[in-house]
């Protein structure tokens, strides 16, 4: 039985019933034909019997990616099956939370999602799904912290440096994000609203190709994940201003929390899990989440992720009574203060 992490090609749509709504776009490298393994999920007990779908909301290459495939391959081992990684973009994540809604209910479709699960609600007034009843929750998997960065020869050097010059740029500067309902969306607002501004605002189908564009000098600065950001920071390829947690990152030394750097309203923490849809045996439920357990214990996923300014989760959080209990949290934190800054998407 081979166990592996590989890539989807567009087949893998093909065992879905309809969606509820038209997808926005796949981007993915082929590698294996699903619909070549067979359509139907299988007995609960004998689950996995084929290669699972782990769907990323991003494009490849960004932080939820990364996140994605460094804990599918511990998990794939313990399941004894291939883990396969699709990316569904679009609409800040939930044109992929629509999508494993609406999969069969047993549990070879698995989104891999963020704190966009809990602004989704407020921010998509006719979203076609609700987090907390039409999926069951795995355990959640890291909470990353976020960098405000800028394209490395952008003027500002320090955070209020930057604070200045927005302000007297407001209609030039451009800010980059992986559209409404990203973690850099929310945390751009954020910014903006400490800042008192309304900027231009560069959407992208994740923040890996937004990256790109900043190391290129096409944007000016971003807020974003230092499980993307903290390899470019350390290199020099971009700028780094703070850290939206309030406890230093060990990864990023040199960097100061926005509390300290004089923002102390931009604090967020972009915290991850694992969902099936609603109807999934808990058999099913129980041997992901032991698998994600594993995953989170093992030392290869710990060393990387600190690398990349963050940590796994400690095993009680990964649990699906912690991850619910997080996500109902955080929808009632977030709902009332994206309902007052008046965005919306779609
Ligand atoms: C990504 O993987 O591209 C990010 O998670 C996007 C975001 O939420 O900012």
């Amino acid at each position: 039985m081979t166990t592996s992490v590989a890539s989807s090609d567009r087949s893998g749509r093909s065992r879905l019933r309809t969606p509820r709504w038209a997808l926005a776009g796949v981007a993915a490298l082929a590698v294996t034909n699903l619909a070549a393994c067979g359509g139907q999920g299988s007995e609960p007990a004998a689950y996995p019997e084929k290669e699972i779908t782990f769907v990323v909301p991003f494009a490849a290459g960004g932080p939820t990616d990364t996140v994605t495939r460094l804990i599918a391959e511990p998990m794939s081992e313990k399941l004894g099956q291939q883990i396969v990684v699709k990316n569904v973009v679009g609409a800040g994540g939930t044109v992929a939370a629509g999508q494993v809604a609406d999969a069969e209910a047993d549990g070879y479709e698995v989104l891999v999602h963020h704190i966009g699960m809990s602004t989704a609600p407020a921010l998509y007034p006719d979203l076609p799904y609700q987090p907390l009843t039409d999926f069951k929750t795995i355990g959640l998997v890291t909470d990353v912290p976020m960098t405000i960065v800028a394209r490395k020869d952008f003027e500002p050097n320090t955070l209020q440096e930057l604070v200045t010059y927005v302000k007297a740029n407001t209609d030039t500067v451009t800010l980059a994000n992986a559209g409404v309902g990203a973690a850099s969306q929310l945390c751009g607002l954020l910014i903006e609203q400490a800042m008192g501004v309304d900027l231009t605002e560069v959407p992208y189908d994740g923040t890996g190709p937004a990256l790109t564009d900043l190391v290129g000098g096409q944007v000016d600065f971003m807020c974003d994940q230092t499980t993307n950001t903290a390899g470019q920071i350390k290199s020099g390829d971009i700028k780094g201003y703070a850290v939206t947690t309030p406890e230093p990152v060990e990864a990023l030394p040199d960097l100061p929390t926005t509390a300290e750097a004089g923002l102390p309203d931009v604090e967020v923490g972009v915290w991850h899990g694992l969902y099936v849809p609603a109807d999934t045996p808990d058999e099913v439920v129980g041997k992901l989440t032991e698998a994600l357990q594993v995953a989170l214990a093992d030392q290869t996923v710990i060393d990387k992720m600190a690398d990349l300014g963050t940590t796994p989760v400690a095993k009680d959080q990964a649990t699906p009574d912690a991850h619910t209990v997080k996500l109902d949290e955080q929808i009632q934190l977030w709902t009332p203060i994206i309902e007052a800054a008046g965005v919306k998407g779609g």
